[in-house]
């Protein structure tokens, strides 16, 4: 490192202990060296802010006061305590991790990050925030408040979701860590980012460090850190009936709001996630439309169809009954007037190969 640099490392790291000192926080997971306290703490606060998570740490707390009673939980009472923090898996993995802990160290919770970085649901992170508060490892924490802190301090434009910025940001946080107080440091960090170094009007005019802040100078606080959008891919399961009726098959008129706009396909029962056409047959949906004791004639292999924002995966079922009750857009159609009628690609490949046109 640039002694320039390292020069104004020393100082940040200082600076910024002393400013915790004065300005921290009275939280109940502070000033404890508990691992399984901190542990609590901060899968919470992974989940969500300290205000809310308040209530939830002192619940988990009171009624597991270590990590034997927590491992000794069911898991329906974990995901009740859990409720209203969303996300249940998080929940459930705790469990598994108490479990782990209590099969592995006889319920000694580990405080090495070597230890805690091979359990299940601990990510580096996580490893570094107990490790440092519990046993003053020297290892750097980076959440969004210390990439925040970094990004602007140094100047780093590279984005905190690339491959190269991340290493970039937690080369610069092992560099600039308090190798004597790493907890202190790394929860000086954490504070300060969230604290006075906000997402959101940082108050820079009251900042120890504004006169060594690159962001401060070069006015591009707002610009500062970068992230690079990740597009949401949307998984969608399409559920198509298909039914015959001798040279006729019953179609679907698709609405203009969403993909393949007024063309053509089956009848559709749509779901957020994979279902056996068993299971299908079984949707009170379907079955308004199609009753019960229904007939599989066939079923097909699933088609993945790849969108720039959505992954389609269609599977079509065969059967053997009518509706019972027809929907405004479904109509039955001649196979051998289909070229009038416009379709998605998988529908057209499927009806070619059903009919062997
Ligand atoms: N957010 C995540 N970990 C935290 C901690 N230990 N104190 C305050 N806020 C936090």
């Amino acid at each position: 490192m640039p002694l320039q640099l390292h020069l104004r490392c020393m100082n940040l790291s200082d600076e910024l202990i002393q400013w915790y000192l004065k300005n921290k926080r009275d939280l109940p997971w502070r000033g404890t060296t508990n691992a399984y306290v901190i542990w609590l703490s901060e899968i919470i606060l992974q989940q969500t802010r300290v205000e809310q998570g308040m209530p939830y740490f002192h619940c988990f707390l009171e009624k597991y006061p270590d990590i034997k009673a927590f491992a000794a939980a069911d898991e329906d009472e974990i995901l009740n305590l859990w409720q209203g923090l969303g996300y249940y898996s998080r929940g459930r993995n705790m469990l598994k991790t108490a479990r782990e802990i209590v099969a592995e160290y006889g319920g000694e919770f580990p405080t090495e990050y070597e230890q805690l970085i091979r359990l299940k649901g601990i990510g580096e992170y996580t490893a570094s925030a107990i490790s440092s508060f519990s046993a003053n490892q020297a290892k750097a924490v980076v959440d969004g408040n210390v990439f925040r802190v970094l990004a602007r301090y140094f100047g780093i434009s590279e984005p905190i979701n690339s491959t190269r910025g991340k290493k970039l940001f937690q080369d610069a946080a092992n560099d600039i860590l308090n190798k004597e107080n790493p907890g202190l440091h790394n929860q000086a960090m954490m504070e300060f980012g969230a604290m006075l170094c906000k997402p959101k009007n940082p108050d820079c005019a009251i900042c120890p460090v504004r006169s060594g802040c690159y962001a401060n100078h070069n006015n591009v606080i707002t610009e500062l850190p970068q992230k690079l959008k990740t597009v949401k891919i949307r998984e969608r399961f399409l559920n198509y009936i298909v039914v015959t009726d001798g040279d006729t098959i019953l179609m679907n008129k698709r609405d203009e709001k969403d993909i393949w706009a007024n063309m053509y396909d089956f009848p559709l029962f749509e779901t957020s996630h994979r279902l056996t056409a068993e299971e299908v047959l079984q949707l009170p949906e379907f079955k308004s439309h199609f009753g019960e004791n229904n007939l599989i004639i066939d079923t097909y292999p699933i088609k993945k169809h790849v969108l720039t924002h959505q992954h389609l995966h269609a599977q079509f079922i065969h059967i053997s009954n009518k509706p019972i009750k027809l929907e405004q857009k479904w109509f039955y159609i001649d196979v051998n007037i289909l070229e009038n009628i416009a379709m998605p690609k998988i529908i057209f490949i499927f009806i070619n190969n059903l009919f062997n046109l």
